[in-house]
Parts: structure tokens; sequence; C-alpha cells
């Protein structure tokens, strides 16, 4: 492995083109690499600078597919969703599925709730019962020292809504927390959150320094840290698709459709008991969350973290669906939680977000939180219909004979008779390539 000469300091001083031309010269052709990074800048020069400044130390911009999956009915509403993902096949299964089910009733939606929490870690080595006598003072205090930082979001309907003090002085000697629950309207909040909470951790040590009756040492309060927590449980949505067991006859040639409802009820059972499943199951469902979280100029890391965590909510990690069969009714359903904007932060400064908002019918968050686990429902679904029938190769591979075809850079005529000879042959990146030297010759 290269071990990269290291780059003195001051990189981050330097300008872009610097950069760029300085990292180049880590390939073997700075010349050609300087032009392709280049050639994927914006020729908007003020549409560039908006990329440049979203992040630090930008050399380039990175395309990943912006595709879309039409006709999605979500509690009787159509809707044209979105999607921003890199890995073939997922707009694919995401589309097939809503139109299964766009048969079938479509997607039915409900928000759980939209609480979002935030923390305030400190220590403070008094008798806990004089910490109690004056909690109803520091919440006061915290309340009115951000009332006006809060005020437009309380107009709103949001705001802090509940503080809770926790007591970790067991584990970790001297360790308190204030649990914090908050309601931030459309906006995922994680900036107005995180002020309020820095507020209150100055809010807190200010009203200790001012407790005379107490012992200097008891005046002070440590401040370790104050955020926002990932884990918003109380931040969920849930989505559910059912049907007449006899409507899921014809999804497998050799079983009828109540004998498939127990064969995917089977395969989404073991996603419940079996870790190494759940990982995959659950990834197959963030393929179609996490797709229309990037469209939106979301944040996916906090969705995913959430998700994952909830996963684990019964002591060990497992799927995020569910499917019960009562009778001949036929119900699959996703429970996650989620916490989205649509306004503010990216979801405003990003013109694609902007525009996939547009094209969502400018959703509220609390919708937009129904349409992003719809999709992550979808996609679940037909990978899983895939998974226990024909298997998923059989689709994946299609897509895959495409992008060889495209790395090997195959002309459209040899493209076409590439998927002709391919149809019934088992595709690999050898076998194309040499299928294409075939042809060539
Ligand atoms: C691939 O990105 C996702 C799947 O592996 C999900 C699953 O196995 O359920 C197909």
């Amino acid at each position: 492995m290269a071990n990269r000469e290291r780059i003195k300091k001051g990189f981050s001083k330097l300008l872009k083109e610097e950069k760029l031309k300085l990292i180049a010269n880590y390939f073997e052709n700075p010349g050609e690499v300087v032009n392709l990074l280049k050639s994927y800048w914006h020729s908007d020069s003020k549409q560039q600078q908006l990329f440049d400044e979203f992040s630090e130390n930008t050399i380039t911009n990175f395309y990943i597919p912006y595709g879309i999956s039409p006709n999605v009915t979500i509690n009787e509403k159509n809707y044209i969703v979105p999607m921003v993902i890199e890995e073939s096949s997922v707009v694919a299964a995401a589309s097939a599925a809503a139109k299964f089910w766009g048969d079938r009733g479509g997607f039915h939606a409900e928000v759980i709730d939209v609480c979002k929490v935030g923390q305030v870690h400190f220590g403070w080595n008094g008798d806990k019962a004089q910490l109690l006598e004056r909690l109803p003072a520091i919440k006061q205090r915290f309340m009115d020292d951000t009332a006006a930082m809060t005020e437009k979001m309380v107009k709103r309907g949001g705001g802090v809504t509940n503080i809770q003090l926790i007591d970790f002085t067991e584990k970790i000697e001297g360790y308190y927390q204030f649990l914090v629950e908050f309601k931030t309207g459309d906006a995922m909040g994680a900036n107005f959150i995180n002020s309020v909470l820095e507020q209150f951790g100055h809010s807190l040590q200010n009203y200790f320094a001012e407790q005379t009756d107490l012992s200097e040492e008891l005046r002070k309060v440590e401040i370790i840290m104050t955020i926002l927590s990932n884990n918003t449980p109380n931040c969920r949505v849930k989505v559910w698709v059912e049907c007449g067991v006899n409507q899921l006859d014809g999804i497998d040639e050799h079983l009828n459709g109540a004998e498939y409802a127990h064969k995917f009820k089977k395969a989404v059972d073991i996603a419940h008991i079996d870790t190494y499943r759940a990982t995959t199951h659950n990834k197959g469902i963030y393929n179609g969350i996490d797709a229309v979280v990037i469209a939106t100029g979301n944040d996916f890391r906090a969705v995913e973290a959430a998700g994952h965590t909830f996963a684990s909510r019964n002591g060990h990690y497992e799927s995020l669906s569910s499917v019960t069969i009562n009778g001949n009714l036929f119900r699959f359903e996703l429970e996650v939680p989620m916490a989205l904007g649509t306004v503010g932060g990216l979801t405003s400064l990003h013109p694609l977000a902007k525009k996939s908002l547009e094209l969502l019918g400018n959703p509220t968050a609390p919708e937009l939180m129904m349409i992003a686990a719809t999709m992550g429902l979808a996609n679940n679904f037909s990978a899983v219909r895939s998974l226990t029938t024909k298997g998923i190769q059989a689709g994946h591979m299609k897509m895959h004979l495409n992008n060889i075809l495209n790395q090997l850079n195959a002309t459209d005529e040899e493209k076409r008779k590439a998927r002709d000879f391919f149809k019934d042959q088992t595709v690999s990146f050898a076998g194309v390539e040499k299928y294409l030297e075939s042809i060539r010759k």
C-alpha cells in the first residue's frame, strides 16, 4: 500500500485550484486528473460556489444518479418520488412495488409522534436532594433564558416540550443529565436544538454561581457537553400495505397467494430472530429511505443511526418491518424513527433538494417522513419478493451488465447485442469482456 507523502500545513488555506493541482500530483497522470475533476465543476460559477461552501477542502463534485419512482400512492394521494442513489435496481424495485401496491389500495401511513431529543451532560458534586429542590427554578431559568430564541418556534407550535433530570451518579461519579424534548415544526431542527442546549448549559452554570447558600465548590457546575441526540424513538412513522392473500396469487409460479403470504412472512420473521439477516433486510429498507432523504437534502446518517438504534430496542438487533396474516388478510408494516426537515438547512440551500420538495408537492416534515418510510417499505417488499421467488441476481445482473458494458466502453450497438446474448447467460465481468472481444474481432 502506498504511503502518501504528507501534505504541508495550510492545505485548507489554499485556493481551490491550488488544492486540486496539489492533489493531482498524487496520481500517475496529474494533468489528466485535473481535467477530469474540473470537468465535474458546475458550469455556472455561482452554483459551484454554493457547492464548494457546503463542505470544506472541496476540489470537485461527486455525481450520484437522481432517479424517479413514479406514481406512489400514499393515503390515497399520488406522489412522484425523487430518489438519489448510486445502486442499480433500487429505483426499479421501488417503482415495481409502488405499482404492485398501487393496484391493491396503495400504501397507508401515519406519523406516530414528532418529538426530538437533546441532552445537557453535566457534573455536580452536591447532594441530589439539593438539586431536586432547585429543579423547578432551574427549569424556569432555562425557559426564561431561551425565550427569545424559541419564540418563533413556539408560535409555530414547537419549542421545548419537556425537561427531565436523569441521575447517572451510580455509573459515573457526579454525572447528571438533562434530557430535553423538542418539537421543531417542519425544520429538522438540529441547529435550533443545539443552540437552545448550549444556552441551557450557560444558564445552569449561571444559576449555580448565584446560589450563595451553597459552598463555593457547589456553586460550580461542569458542563461536559450539550448536544442533540440522534436517538429519536418518538419521532416515528408507521407505513403499511395490506390485501387479501388471494391478491398475492401469481407472485410465485409454484405457490398460491395464501401459501406465498406464509413464505414471505417466514422470510421477514427470520430477520426478527437472526441478526445477520436483519442487517441486510434493514439495509434494503434504507436503500429506499436514504434515497429520498438524500434527494430532499436531509441527513441520512442521522436517519440511519436512529433506525438502527430503534431496531435494537428489544435487546437484540432485528427487522424494522413485520408481517401479520390474520385470516385472509396479509399486512406488511414498517415502523421507523425519522428526524426530517422540509425547511431550513440544506433543504432550502441545495437547488436540487428544493426541486425534490417541489416535485413532492412541498410536503410538511411529517408528510415527508411518510413518503421516505413508504419507499423503505416498497424496497423491502421488492427485495423480499425477489429473494423468495426468482432470487435477487436476475434483476441485479441486468443492471450489472449495463455497468460492465459502460466500464468496457461498449458502443450502443455492442450493448444491444450483449443484452440479447446475456438474456439467459450468467453475467460476469470476464464473461462480458470475452463476449465483447469476440464481437469486436
Ligand atoms: C441490496 O442492496 C439489498 C438487499 O440485499 C436487501 C435484502 O436482502 O433484503 C437485496
